[in-house]
């Protein structure tokens, strides 16, 4: 048997996905986080030789803008979704027959969850003479297109439910709509196709029998995982595989050693990677790209979008954290909120009801309660008293607050932007700071206290 010298990756996504009852085109839908295609896209991506032809039509531009990093992608229109056939026949003017026997492997944007090994299998087995297509026996085989075997068990064909007679409808092998097929016999085959069926549509499961009458073998690869070739049409399917992925997603963190104390109740929507002795509690969310140390800890109700934790930090209950780099050592919240720019360094500290953005807080410094810090460059040792706001908006414009190492903020200080405060310094609380404070000095802003003896106070008439 020669091997196929071209694979063609054909993924069809031009579907409207009517059931979402959605402004987002279907394949977008989100799935752990990313598209559904972009599942589909990464998991073709991993196969050798590849190139990809992705068949669009719905939502268009919207969905080749979510993949405009891929340059090798060939975007096929399909203006008019006249069905599963028509949308491949869409897609061979871009394989040309000069590029040598080639196998088409046709693959869905709403089948998210297909395996490598799977793909593996079709495209091993496809050659000149060979289709080769997914299966499934199901207990549920509604809505799907059925597998008719002559008496000798050979395919003839495939008959899609709205076409099936109520014996066919019976027959729990399905047709999982992947497969890998000769590329020039599938030209032909495309080209007899016609739509005469319950939905006038032109159907790529019509070439399987023309496969069979030009004498081509059916190769057929049972998959054991139904999840795997589950389609989503609707916000249920998509809600029971989303509860499929993430169980996934646990079982792979828990192999790896880390702990969690409800593998059900945590939500993994992008990239999670944990070093060694990572304890997450329950309702812990995780979006974009999530890097954490070893021996870190992180409490209930907790979400980190595209961020790092170094290692033994620790990250207390009710904290929000957003593309924020944190260093080893370090302790967040409860009820800590770290925006977009948060640096923290080694050993700092950011306490309860403390929001922190672009702003970086030097080793060892901490803001323990009720702090807003804005656009500042803090040194290390740095003490920020409770109740400390950073004023960098004018109304107008953005300003920085620049603070030196071992500086001591007291309690209800406004540090009005730009502002400077040297090494050594010390505010006292309750100061209003708008000019620069010099090294070891101490500033204080505030009016000075007055103690009056013999006031009466007010009385009632
Ligand atoms: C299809 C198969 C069915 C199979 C099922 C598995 C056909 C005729 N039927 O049915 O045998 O059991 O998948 O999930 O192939 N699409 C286009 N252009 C079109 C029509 C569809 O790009 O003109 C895309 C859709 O966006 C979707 C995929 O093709 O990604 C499948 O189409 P869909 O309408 O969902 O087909 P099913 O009815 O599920
Ligand atoms: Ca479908």
């Amino acid at each position: 048997m020669i091997k196929p010298m071209s694979v063609h990756v054909v993924i069809l996504a031009a579907g409207k996905g009517t059931r979402m009852n959605s402004e987002l085109p279907k394949v977008l839908q989100p799935l752990g986080g990313k598209p559904m295609l972009e599942h589909v896209v990464n998991t073709a991506a991993t196969l050798e030789n590849v190139q990809f032809h992705i068949v669009v039509g719905h939502g268009c531009e919207q969905v080749k803008q979510h993949f405009q990093q891929r340059a090798e992608v060939n975007w096929v229109l399909q203006e008019q979704q006249l069905g599963t056939g028509h949308a491949v026949s869409q897609a061979m003017p871009g394989i040309s027959a000069e590029q040598g026997p080639g196998v088409v492997l046709v693959l869905c944007g709403d089948v998210p969850l297909i395996s490598t090994a799977s793909l593996e299998q079709l495209i091993k087995n496809a050659d000149a003479d060979t289709l080769a297509i997914l299966t499934l026996v199901t207990n549920n085989p509604t809505g799907l297109g059925r597998f008719v075997r002559d008496t000798e068990d050979h395919v003839i064909g495939i008959v899609e439910e709205k076409d099936a007679t109520p014996e066919q409808r019976k027959i729990r092998e399905i047709n999982s709509g992947i497969m890998a097929l000769p590329a020039d016999r599938l030209r032909t085959w495309l080209q007899r196709l016609g739509n005469n069926n319950k939905q006038g549509e032109y159907y790529l499961t019509d070439v399987i029998s023309m496969a069979v009458n030009d004498g081509c073998h059916i190769f057929t690869k049972a998959i054991d995982d139904e999840w795997e070739v589950m389609g989503i049409n609707d916000k249920a399917q998509l809600a029971s595989l989303e509860r499929h992925y993430q169980q996934l997603k646990a079982d792979e963190l828990m192999h790896q050693g880390t702990t969690l104390l409800d593998p059900q109740r945590i939500d993994i929507r992008g990239d999670l990677k944990c070093g060694r002795d990572v304890t997450i509690d329950v309702n812990v969310v995780f979006e974009g790209e999530v890097n954490i140390g070893n021996n870190v800890t992180i409490e209930s109700n907790v979400k980190i979008s595209n961020s790092s934790i170094g290692d033994n930090s620790v990250i207390l209950a009710n904290s929000v954290i957003e593309n924020a780099d944190i260093a080893d050592q370090c302790s967040i919240g409860p009820f800590a909120r770290l925006r977009p720019g948060s640096v923290l360094k080694s050993r700092s500290k950011v306490g309860n009801f403390v929001e922190t953005k672009n702003s970086t807080l030097g080793e060892g410094s901490k803001a323990n309660h009720f702090a807003y810090i804005g656009d500042a460059d803090i040194g290390n040792d740095v003490n920020i008293g409770a109740g400390t706001i950073f004023c960098n908006y004018d109304g107008a414009r953005k300003h920085r607050c620049v603070i030196g190492s071992n500086v001591f903020i007291g309690s209800n200080s406004t540090l009005v932007a730009p502002v400077s405060i040297s090494d050594g310094a010390f505010v006292a609380a309750g100061s209003t700071i708008n000019a620069d404070v010099s090294e070891n000095e101490l500033a204080i802003g505030r009016g000075r206290q007055r103690n009056i003896t013999g006031w009466q106070r007010p009385t009632k008439s």
